[in-house]
């Protein structure tokens, strides 16, 4: 059974209002939740295309789906136009973004994604490809680090980790996720009035860098109107506000091909923050390519 919840499903359906015989791209198929509602609404003639860069919940998917004759692709999504150019599909009626990871690769401990947890420090979303974040805690120079940790995480004690980070490998190797939570909960404090965990700014900004995930989000936004058919959609579920800031100015910068559809995000009810509180930080943005 996949842990996944997913986040926003009416109103995914609401904003991309799918319809029978429609070509649906769900570019972040995860557990299968949003695609096993997008394949029912599609359904008499539809054809969903369904992309994820993890192997692992790309099995997920399938099998919550069964038989559905889903096209699926272990892809990252700024491959898009190449897979739609081998699906034989020139132009998609929606195409959905859930962007981030999903709970059961946070539980998966061979993934080193939560500082909860203790397991190799790897945090590639796809395990065949890319750096391994202790690899790059390696490569990286302190100034790199600092930057990754600033930027992607909003960590205001970025150098001070960087530069614990730079005098521990030089003892040892920082392999697992509990090293680094730890080496972080030592030169971090814990905010005030926050619960969070001190290691969270750091996790994040390693796992965005480690994914180069802002790189793909920009890459679609900048591929995915060329894919729509004249008043087709896209929706981006983003979970940040580097990632929701990087949607508004990609659908406001481009008035000529694309319309926002609205101006605030769409945020879960307080009814889904109870059930899920994954939905609490989740924003939805549609975009409609012009006709
Ligand atoms: C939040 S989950 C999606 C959950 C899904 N909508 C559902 O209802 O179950 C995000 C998924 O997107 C995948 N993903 C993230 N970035 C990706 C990218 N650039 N290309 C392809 N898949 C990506 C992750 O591997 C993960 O499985």
């Amino acid at each position: 059974m996949p842990q996944h919840v997913s986040v926003l499903p009416a109103e995914v359906l609401h904003w991309l209002d799918p319809q029978p015989g429609q070509v649906i791209v769900d570019a972040t198929a995860g557990a299968g939740g949003h695609s096993a509602l997008l394949w029912q609404r599609i359904q008499p003639g539809g054809m969903l295309i369904a992309l994820d860069q993890d192997p692992m919940m790309l099995a997920i998917a399938q099998q919550r789906l069964g038989e559905a004759p889903v096209r699926w692709f272990h892809r990252n999504f700024d491959d898009l136009p190449s897979v739609l150019a081998e699906v034989g599909v020139t132009h998609v009626d929606a195409i959905l973004a859930d962007i981030g990871f999903c709970s059961d690769q946070l539980a998966d401990l061979s993934r080193g994604l939560s500082f909860q947890t203790d397991g190799p420090l790897d945090m590639r979303l796809d395990p065949t490809s890319g750096e391994p974040a202790s690899a790059m805690l390696r490569r990286c120079t302190e100034r790199e680090l600092a930057d990754i940790f600033w930027q992607y995480g909003e960590e205001r004690h970025s150098r001070r980790v960087a530069k614990r980070i730079v005098e521990t490998r030089k003892k040892t190797t920082i392999a697992t996720s509990g090293q680094l939570a730890d080496l972080v909960r030592s030169c971090v404090p814990r905010s005030k009035g926050h619960g969070i965990d001190p290691a969270t700014r750091v996790f994040q900004g390693l796992r965005i860098a480690v994914n180069d995930e802002l790189g793909a989000l920009e890459r679609l936004l900048r591929a995915a109107p060329e894919c729509l058919k004249p008043n087709g959609r896209l929706a981006i579920i983003s979970f940040h506000s580097l990632e929701d800031r990087i949607v508004k100015q990609a659908f406001r910068g481009n008035p000529e091909s694309v319309k926002e559809l609205m101006r605030k995000p769409v945020q879960a009810s307080e009814e889904e923050i109870a059930a899920n509180p994954r939905a609490r930080s989740a924003k939805l943005r549609v975009g409609q390519k012009i006709g």
